[in-house]
Parts: C-alpha cells; structure tokens; sequence
C-alpha cells in the first residue's frame, strides 16, 4: 500500500505548490541567495519539480535536478530542469559536487530517512545548503498528516523540526527551522570539518 505517486503526477503538477505556505517561499529565497553562479542543485523526492521550478523562477542560473523514483511523476519536470530516477537512499552522484539539496514535503515519504541524508551530506560540498520543508509530527496540521500517512500506509517517518536539527548536526551541519502551526522549514549548512564519526570511512 501507500501512496501511488506514479499515478499522480498530473496532480502534483498542477496543484503540488499550493501544498506549500506562502511564509515558506521567502524562506526559501534567502537561501538559494547565497548560492554560487550556476550552483548545482538537487530537488530530492523532487516528484514533479514542484521546488525545482521555484527555485529556478527565483534563480534562473541554477543547474537543478529532480531526483525521484516515481516516473509519473518526473515525466512532468519541465526542461531546463534535469531528472534523475533514483532513490535518495542511494543518490548516483559523486562526493562534495553539489552547492544544495532542497526536500519538500519528501523525507517523511523515504523508507530510510537517516540514510538518506547521509547521502545528503556525501554529495554536498562543505559549506553547502541543506533546505528542507516538511510536518511536525507533533503539531497542528502535522499531527493530522501524521494519522493520514500512517492510515495510508506510508513509511510516515516524521522528524520534530528539533530532531532533525540533532540528527544532521551528527552528519556535520549546523542550521536553525522556522515553525509554524505543524509546518516547519529549516536551513543548514555542511559544515568545512566533519565529526569524527561521520568522517570516517564505511
Ligand atoms: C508528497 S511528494 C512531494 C513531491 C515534491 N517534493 C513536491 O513538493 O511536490 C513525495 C515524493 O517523494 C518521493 N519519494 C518517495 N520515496 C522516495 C525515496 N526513497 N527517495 C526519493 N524520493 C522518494 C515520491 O515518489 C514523491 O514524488
């Protein structure tokens, strides 16, 4: 069971950005601000390129890719914009190559979350932008998406705004989130020196 995104790649594509808060865009402005000149850019569990397409209206000179492993819904990217079939458990691009990964409304959906953004930080390079929108499975709205993930079955694998902050500073990033009402979004950066224990080889 759960979701069949596949299936629904119209629909994210016409209505996926109301999904979004309007506070959540100028969040998200800022950050693709600081970003170098035609800056490599993921957009993970991407689907139809809802970020993807924002982030290039706000930055035109981004290179930006969606990763998904839904082909319904990456059949709706529109070019510029690259498409990659994959899952972000197992992200096919090389170490420290990309200036930022955008997440909306996608990490709750992957199986493995922490493996994801290990991934993640892997193919960041030092000092890139994690940029990450998603619920909090402990308020307002998010406790309703919660109960309505689990009920379809979805992985629904939730992270307060708080614990993603801990988990990620593990894997050497420091940032901060904006809440609102069960929403949050949260900016952060890899930093130059890894922890110890992420730095070491697997
Ligand atoms: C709610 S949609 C959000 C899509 C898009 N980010 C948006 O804002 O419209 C969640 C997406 O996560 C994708 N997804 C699910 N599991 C994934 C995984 N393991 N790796 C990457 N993407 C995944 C789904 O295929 C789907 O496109």
């Amino acid at each position: 069971m759960g979701i069949p995104f596949d299936r629904l790649g119209s629909l994210f594509s016409r209505w996926g950005h109301r999904a979004y808060p309007r506070w959540a865009w100028p969040l998200l402005s800022e950050a693709l601000r600081t970003l170098p000149r035609e800056g490599r850019v993921l957009d993970l569990g991407g689907g139809t390129g809802v970020l993807a397409r924002a982030a290039l209206a706000i930055r035109p000179d981004l290179k930006i890719t969606v990763v998904d492993p839904a082909k319904g819904m990456l059949r709706h990217v529109p070019a510029p914009i690259e498409v990659a079939f994959a899952r972000a458990e197992a992200l096919p691009f090389a170490r420290a190559q990309l200036d930022a990964v955008l997440l909306g409304e996608a990490l709750h959906h992957f199986q493995d979350p922490r493996a994801a953004l290990v991934q993640v930080a892997r193919v960041l390079r030092p000092g890139g932008l994690l940029w990450i929108y998603d619920f909090d499975p402990r308020a307002g709205l998010g406790r309703w998406v919660y109960w309505g993930e689990r009920l379809l079955g979805e992985p629904a694998n939730f992270m307060t705004p708080q614990g993603l902050l801990g988990e990620i500073a593990g894997l050497g990033f420091s940032g901060s989130f904006e809440a609102r009402r069960g929403r949050y979004v949260l900016t952060a950066r890899l930093k130059d020196e890894k922890p110890q224990a992420a730095a070491r080889p697997a």
